[in-house]
């Protein structure tokens, strides 16, 4: 991957939640980047840090206790971690837009679906008459796929799929620069899912928009991402292309993940499991973070910090025994 031209780069970024007089390390100097135009994925076990890497970057963490304690987050050439709140909410929504697993967290429940699309159109268009912004809501809503004689509908009259549709809209209505998907087609049934697939992708292309598409779900990744990113105890164990990561899995982990999974083509969806569990993010293990369950580990991997090596130009790894597995196959 190209270090220029990057929409967004994010560098070393460090979260912490403090819980019960604890200190949970969610997120561990994860560093990625990304043009516009191509979507990275996100993929990781439940508690990885995925969604806290994505709230960070949007600075939308819990408060108090979620905490970004260190890194860099540029986009478009700036740094927005030091931007004041008010700017913040400038380019939320303008520049950056977040669709969240449950689209109710989104929708305003008394109010009808095509108003609240036309709100946000004129929040970011102000020289927008009500009326305008009320056909450019319809367009929208036509885009994702809901036909005008359901727009002066509220959300309950509506399927999860119809409203995970409209939370989409929505959050293309102001043409971010960069859209984060937190799971957005897991509530959804297969047919759907296929269906919002698609429609992203179309929006992507017509937009050039980055985006962060956050999953469990491999046969998404295959769909929608042109990066990965595995995120393991909050690092990002691997990183490189769709096809480097799906086809020439080089960490212990991504292996095992991938290990039931022949190929990009292949019709199996969930990551598989791997024995043991992951380490509690608040007493991780000395070393390598996934030293605890990998077959391949030595006395050096319990000790200090593995930084990530490159397994082939621009496909990273961290893992400090890359070779020994090679010779263990
Ligand atoms: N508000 C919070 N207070 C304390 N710990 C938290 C909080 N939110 C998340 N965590 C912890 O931070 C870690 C990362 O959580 P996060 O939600 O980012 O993971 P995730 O990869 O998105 O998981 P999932 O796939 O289940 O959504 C987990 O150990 C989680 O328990
Ligand atoms: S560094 Fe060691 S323990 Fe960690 S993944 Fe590599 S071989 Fe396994
Ligand atoms: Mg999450």
């Amino acid at each position: 991957m190209k270090d220029k031209n990057e929409f967004l780069q994010v560098k070393d970024l460090v979260v912490e939640y403090t819980s019960e007089g604890k200190i949970v390390h969610a997120v561990n100097k994860v560093s990625f980047s990304l043009e516009r135009g191509r979507t990275i994925g996100l993929v990781g076990e439940t508690g990885a840090g995925k969604t806290s890497i994505a709230k960070a970057i949007l600075r939308i963490l819990p408060e108090p206790g979620g905490k970004i304690v260190g890194g860099e987050v540029f986009l478009d050439g700036e740094d927005i971690l030091k931007i004041k709140e008010k700017g913040m909410r400038k380019l939320r929504g303008r520049k950056i837009s977040m669709i969240f697993q449950d689209p109710m967290t989104a929708l305003n429940p008394v109010k009808r679906v095509v108003d609240q699309i036309a709100e946000v159109v004129r929040t970011h268009n102000s020289k927008m008459s009500a009326v305008e912004a009320t056909a450019e809501a319809i367009k929208m809503l036509e885009k994702v796929g809901i036909a005008e004689n359901r727009v002066r509908e509220y959300p309950h009259q509506f399927s999860g799929g119809m409203k995970q549709r409209v939370v989409i809209a929505m959050a293309l209505a102001c043409n971010p620069d960069l859209l984060l998907a937190d799971e957005p087609t897991t509530a959804l049934d297969v047919t759907i899912q296929a269906q919002v697939l698609e429609m992203i992708n179309e929006l992507k292309k017509d937009f050039n928009t980055a985006m962060i598409m956050i999953t469990h779900d491999l046969g998404v990744v295959a769909e929608v991402c042109d990066d990965v990113a595995v995120v393991y105890a909050g690092e990002v164990i691997e990183y490189g292309t769709k096809e480097d990561v799906f086809d020439h899995p080089a960490h212990p982990y991504t292996k095992g993940l991938f290990g039931a999974i022949p190929d990009l083509n292949s019709h199996v969806k969930r990551l598989s499991p791997i024995e043991g569990l992951p380490p509690d993010p608040s007493d991780l293990p000395e070393g390598c973070n996934f030293s605890p369950r990998c077959p391949y580990a030595t006395d050096e991997c319990r000790r200090g910090e593995i930084n990530a090596v490159e397994a082939a130009p621009g496909h990273t790894c961290r893992c400090c025994n890359i070779k020994a597995q090679e010779v263990q196959k």
